[in-house]
């Protein structure tokens, strides 16, 4: 206990030196705070806080602060412009599931025009082992029929287990209560159902971001991918995109909405939080500004992260319970070279795959790049690098680079002469995704103790941690907890 509490102090100490750090003024600055007062404070303007902090203030008519890390709201939107042509590029979230009404309504809510997602989620792929280089000359994949009675049978699994995930952890079942198969290992899942064929599509939506995926607990595996996912790529559910192409398009135009309530490049440096209401000192990493937002609730819709809860003043229970969440962490971006194949998507797979030995592809170890998909008539690539929270920036970079260099040293591609280096033109830590927690903490029962922080401390949570990590799903899940909120004030 006790060096739990001196590494906080610790945790704390760099963290506040590491906000500080650029900031000379920062003893004016603080000692001044300029004050705003609001009904609510939403931390994160990601899905889940812009759409938050656009309910509370345009439906319940309460007042509102936005507080967002970025110098953009939008989270893992990551929607890449080339300014040569204009055109935008979604290196992150690629398309919206429609899971409820809401779903389509708060795009039209902004005028922003969607239609039916005709985007291809990979152009024709060429499998190729990133970690030798080298094509591979037998992998075959699942025949569709047969990969489709696989997915419906995982369907009615998840339809069986769909109160434990939707709207949120809300009803999670007690202790004594978890139906057996939340827990049983994916791979034994797969022995279960026999959902072999379903494997491949259902690692190449979720498995970047699923750490040891074979061992993974079937419910980390069924919270990304469940009942929507699995009814859309069944074609039983719509997906949609905005048809401007551009993700980001949403946010912009909330940014546009709220004005002045979005504090943009901005996070917490010092939180109180009492019955009676928060106040939360904000520091714009530009200005250095520090604004002191004084509200009646706050509702957090950050990645529970230590670094991001740090400044929040845990106190015991929060700790003891936010601090349990694992997570990993995914970069995305846009590369391009003129070497790479046009059309086509350079995919990883392992050597021991051949012939259709998809669980081969399940044992991968992080760090590793995923593909270079081709973005349909453009001469980019879309890439992702998965890895866990102690992947930095830099490494992420060197394994896509070595990456390359594997590729023409194998000759799967030819450089060109004289030879050019891959051009990264995007890069985007995700930091944080896939929040999750070992089976003896769900079985120690998490998920109730998680639950019972909601409106503790005047604080409320949204986010990808507490729901299905579709921003529609999202949505959903946030729509349960405003009310809830907004009665509480
Ligand atoms: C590669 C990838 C592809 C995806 N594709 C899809 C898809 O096609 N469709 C789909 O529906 N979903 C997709 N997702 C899932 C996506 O993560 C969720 O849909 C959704 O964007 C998560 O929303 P969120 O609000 O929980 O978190 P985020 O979008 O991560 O938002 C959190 C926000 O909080 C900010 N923040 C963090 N720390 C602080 C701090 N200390 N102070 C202030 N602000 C802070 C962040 O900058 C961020 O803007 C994808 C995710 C990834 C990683
Ligand atoms: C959507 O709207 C239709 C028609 O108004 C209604 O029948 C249905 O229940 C709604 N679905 C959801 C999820 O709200
Ligand atoms: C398992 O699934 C495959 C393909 O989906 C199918 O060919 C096979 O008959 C199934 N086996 C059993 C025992 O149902
Ligand atoms: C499939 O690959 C794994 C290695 O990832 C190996 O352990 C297993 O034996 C292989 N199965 C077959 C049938 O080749
Ligand atoms: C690519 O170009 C073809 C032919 O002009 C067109 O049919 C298709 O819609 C385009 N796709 C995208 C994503 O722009
Ligand atoms: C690389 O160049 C050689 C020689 O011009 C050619 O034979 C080969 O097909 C090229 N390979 C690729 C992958 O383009």
């Amino acid at each position: 206990m006790l060096s739990e509490a001196k590494n906080t102090v610790l945790i704390g100490l760099l963290y506040v030196d590491l906000a500080w750090a650029g900031c000379p003024d920062k003893l004016s600055s603080a000692a001044n705070p300029k004050t705003i007062r609001r009904d609510v404070v939403v931390i994160g303007g990601g899905a889940s806080g812009a759409y938050s902090a656009v309910r509370l203030r345009e439906d319940y008519g309460l007042s509102v602060a936005l507080v967002e890390k970025e110098a953009q709201l939008g989270g893992h939107v990551n929607t890449w412009v080339d300014l040569a042509t204009g055109r935008g590029f979604d290196a992150g979230v690629q398309s919206y599931v429609d899971v409820a009404n809401s779903s389509t309504a708060f795009f039209r809510r902004f005028g922003i025009e969607i239609g039916p997602n005709t985007r291809p989620a990979q152009q024709p792929p060429v499998y190729v082992d990133f970690a030798t280089g080298k094509k591979l000359s037998n992998y075959i994949l699942p025949a569709t029929t047969d990969r489709n009675d696989a997915l419906r049978r995982y369907l009615v699994v998840a339809e069986s287990l769909l109160s434990v995930f939707e709207p949120g952890w809300w009803t999670f079942p007690k202790p004594d209560a978890i139906p057996q198969d939340l827990l049983l290992s994916f791979g034994d899942a797969m022995v279960k159902y026999n959902l072999t064929s379903a494997l491949p599509q259902i690692l190449g939506l979720t498995g970047g971001g699923i750490k040891d995926f074979m061992n993974s607990p079937l419910m980390w595996v069924m919270r990304p991918f469940g009942v929507d996912m699995a009814r859309t790529i069944l074609g039983l559910n719509a997906g949609f995109i905005p048809t401007s192409g551009k993700n980001q398009d949403l946010y912009d135009a909330i940014l546009k909405l709220l004005g002045p309530d979005s504090l943009l490049s901005s996070t917490v440096v010092k939180a109180k939080r009492a019955d009676e209401g928060v106040t939360v000192d904000v520091r714009n990493a530009e200005t250095c500004q520090v604004t002191r937002i004084v509200a009646k609730k706050l509702l957090y819709a950050a990645s529970p992260t230590r670094e991001n809860l740090e400044p929040f003043s845990l106190d015991e229970t929060e700790r003891e319970t936010l601090y349990k969440f694992q997570f990993t962490r995914p970069f995305v971006g846009v590369v391009s070279h003129p070497s790479l194949p046009l059309g086509t998507s350079l995919s990883n797979m392992p050597e021991e795959a051949q012939g259709g030995n998809w669980t081969a592809a399940a044992n991968r170890e992080f760090p590793y790049a995923s593909g270079f998909n081709n973005f349909a008539n453009s001469s980019f690539f879309r890439v992702i690098v998965g890895g866990d929270t102690t992947l930095t920036e830099k490494r992420a970079r060197e394994v896509l680079l070595s990456t390359f260099d594997r590729l023409v040293a194998a000759g799967t591609i030819n450089q060109t002469d004289p030879p050019q280096p891959l051009k990264i033109l995007y890069f985007k830590n995700h930091y944080q995704m896939n929040a999750h927690v070992p089976t003896d903490v769900i079985r120690s029962g998490f998920f109730q103790i998680l639950n019972s922080l909601q409106g503790r401390r005047s604080t409320w949570y949204t986010g990808s941690a507490w729901a299905t990590p579709i921003t529609t799903s999202l949505w959903v899940f946030t729509d349960t907890v405003l009310p809830k909120l907004v009665e509480s004030l």
